[in-house]
């Protein structure tokens, strides 16, 4: 009975990770490959290590070329796996090079709305809830509608938790400066 329901459970799951699929547009290219399969999955690097306004500001940012570079200096190659090995080497040049690479945005809402890291990650909201499981992917793609109701469909069930603090979690001005 339990494992029935259980496999109930894996099945609706599975459709609604191939609903997002079909429906989320693919992720964009980059100018640099950059993987977080294997900087967030493999290598465990936590994601606020790299983008590290996401405690205490509006915009999560991403890491300077410098950051990368501190870390690259001692991870330069490997012989091991020559897939890696050629891109670690390409990525070598790259820093080598010094200019500043643009990565393409991928997550945004419009200008009308006002959205805050802040806020979600210390009241424990986890990344993976509005991104996806981006250490299991190589390339980010945007996996929450970020629709209105989007927000909003949250927003009304965490005000449930603490109606009195969240009395202004679903006002139009929360989001609408
Ligand atoms: C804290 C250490 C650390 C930081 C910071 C870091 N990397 Fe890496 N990077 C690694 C490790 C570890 C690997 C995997 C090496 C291996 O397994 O051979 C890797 C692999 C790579 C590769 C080859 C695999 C892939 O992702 O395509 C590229 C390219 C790369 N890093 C780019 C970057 C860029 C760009 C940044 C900055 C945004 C960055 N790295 C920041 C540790 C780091
Ligand atoms: C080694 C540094 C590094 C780590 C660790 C890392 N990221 Fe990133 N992240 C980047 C870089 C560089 C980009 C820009 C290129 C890209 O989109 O892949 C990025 C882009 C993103 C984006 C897309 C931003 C946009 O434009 O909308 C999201 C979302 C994201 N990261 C979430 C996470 C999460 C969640 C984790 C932890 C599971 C994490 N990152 C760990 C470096 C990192
Ligand atoms: C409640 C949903 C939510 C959570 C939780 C969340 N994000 Fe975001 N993230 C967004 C939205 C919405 C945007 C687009 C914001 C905009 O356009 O101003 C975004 C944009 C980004 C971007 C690109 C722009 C920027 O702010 O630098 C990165 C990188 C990012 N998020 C990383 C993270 C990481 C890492 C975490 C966890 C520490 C996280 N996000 C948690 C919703 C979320
Ligand atoms: C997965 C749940 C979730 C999603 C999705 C979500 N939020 Fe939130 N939001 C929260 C929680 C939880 C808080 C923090 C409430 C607290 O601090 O007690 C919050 C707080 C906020 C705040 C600060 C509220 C204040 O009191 O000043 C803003 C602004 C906000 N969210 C905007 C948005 C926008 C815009 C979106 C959609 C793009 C969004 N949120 C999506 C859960 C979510
Ligand atoms: C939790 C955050 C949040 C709250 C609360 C919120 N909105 Fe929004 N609103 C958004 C986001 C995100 C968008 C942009 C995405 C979209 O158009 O669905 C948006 C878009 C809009 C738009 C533009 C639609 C368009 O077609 O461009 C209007 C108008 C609007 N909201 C009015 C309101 C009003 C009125 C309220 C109060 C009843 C309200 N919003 C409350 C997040 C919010």
């Amino acid at each position: 009975m339990r494992a029935a329901r259980r496999m109930a459970a894996l099945v609706a799951s599975g459709a609604a990770v191939a609903l997002l699929c079909a429906a989320t547009p693919a992720p964009p290219a980059q100018p640099v490959p950059f993987s977080h399969r294997v900087h967030a999955g493999d290598a465990r690097i936590g994601c606020t290590s790299c983008h590290v306004y996401a405690e205490r500001g509006p915009v999560a940012g991403v890491p300077s070329m410098a950051r990368c570079q501190g870390c690259h200096k001692f991870v330069k190659e490997d012989p091991a796996h020559p897939q890696l090995d050629a891109q670690l080497k390409a990525f070598a040049k790259v820093l080598e090079d010094g200019k500043p690479v643009e990565w393409v945005r991928v997550t945004r809402v419009p200008d009308h709305v006002f959205f805050t890291h802040e806020r979600h990650v210390l009241a424990g909201v986890r990344c993976q809830e509005c991104h996806g499981e981006v250490e299991k992917v190589d390339a980010v793609r945007a996996v929450a509608p970020l629709t209105m109701g989007w927000c909003l469909a949250c927003h009304h069930r965490k005000q449930r938790e603490k109606p009195e603090a969240r009395a202004k979690l679903t006002e139009c001005v929360t989001c609408h400066k």
